[in-house]
């Protein structure tokens, strides 16, 4: 059972004069990388293939990703008539592939391949939230809360079969450490920078990473507040086995919250150039 439906949102509630022009390409984008969770489901069905349980766990969890880009794509047409979700999807889909039949996971055991997912859940669970508090929309505030609310249940689950597999896979602290700082730095990689530029640019423009990237986090990484890192610090903490609430997560919040004001503006110095050059 899902936690909610698409026909739960008040979609008659959204008032176009409190869009904020800059959210709306990063909700394209954010759209484009949900519906592709049942792709993930597939790799997943590899990488557990005689654990049933995780199984049927994974395929629900696919349904709640692809129901979110399915209510951020509806939004991003309310807020742009001229975005086409399914088309744009189509050609993120024939460009961005993962190995869906990889018979191990590509973290080195089953106990990272779930850290690498509790982390995944961490980012988008702190992602949705950021987004919530800072627009002003009443229906994408209520897309974001919603879907946060999944996220966060979703680090749960992939959190409880960690635990499960540590039991048998004994992976240390550093080998969970070592995963997860992996995982977390890959958000830069092209999964998302593809997603905004098959949701943002033209059919036809050729794809460039670093204008792509640069679009996507200049924008993002303005609606993190210190909360949003510290909550998801913890939840990181907790995935790699240390504490969640103790001093040594507090710090690394504050100097993660300092990375990323710091990228944030080594971005919108890029953005303002691209901006120029166009
Ligand atoms: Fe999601
Ligand atoms: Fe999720």
């Amino acid at each position: 059972m899902k936690h909610w439906n698409l026909e739960d949102i008040a979609w008659d509630r959204f008032d176009p004069s409190l869009v904020d022009p800059d959210i709306i390409p990063l909700v394209k984008a954010a759209a484009m990388v949900e519906r592709n969770g049942d792709d993930y489901a597939l790799y997943l069905h590899g990488v557990f293939a005689d654990d049933p349980d995780f199984h049927a766990a994974s395929e629900h969890w696919a349904t709640e990703e692809v129901q979110h880009g399915d209510a951020l794509g509806r939004w991003a047409s309310l807020a742009d008539p001229s975005f086409d979700y399914m088309s744009a999807f189509a050609r993120y889909r024939a460009g961005y592939k993962i190995d869906v039949k990889a018979d191990a996971s590509i973290r080195g055991s089953r106990s990272g391949e779930l850290v690498a997912r509790c982390i995944v859940e961490t980012g988008t669970s702190s992602y949705y939230t950021a987004l919530a508090d800072a627009t002003r929309e009443p229906v994408l505030q209520q897309v974001c809360r919603l879907i946060a609310a999944d996220e966060y249940r979703h680090f749960k689950l992939f959190y409880d079969h960690l635990k499960r597999y540590l039991e048998r896979e004994k992976l240390s602290h550093w080998q969970r450490l070592k995963v997860a700082a992996g995982r977390a730095t890959e958000s830069e990689d092209d999964e998302l920078a593809f997603a905004f530029h098959c949701s943002n640019e033209t059919e036809g423009t050729p794809y460039d990473h670093t204008r792509c990237i640069t679009g996507y986090m200049a924008r993002a990484m303005r609606f993190y507040q210190f909360s949003h890192l510290d909550r998801g610090m913890g939840m990181m903490f907790k995935a790699v086995g240390f504490s969640p609430r103790g001093r040594a997560s507090r710090l690394a919040a504050h100097a993660a919250f300092r990375l990323v004001k710091w990228r944030q503006k080594k971005y919108e110095r890029a953005l303002d150039s691209y901006k120029a050059a166009a």
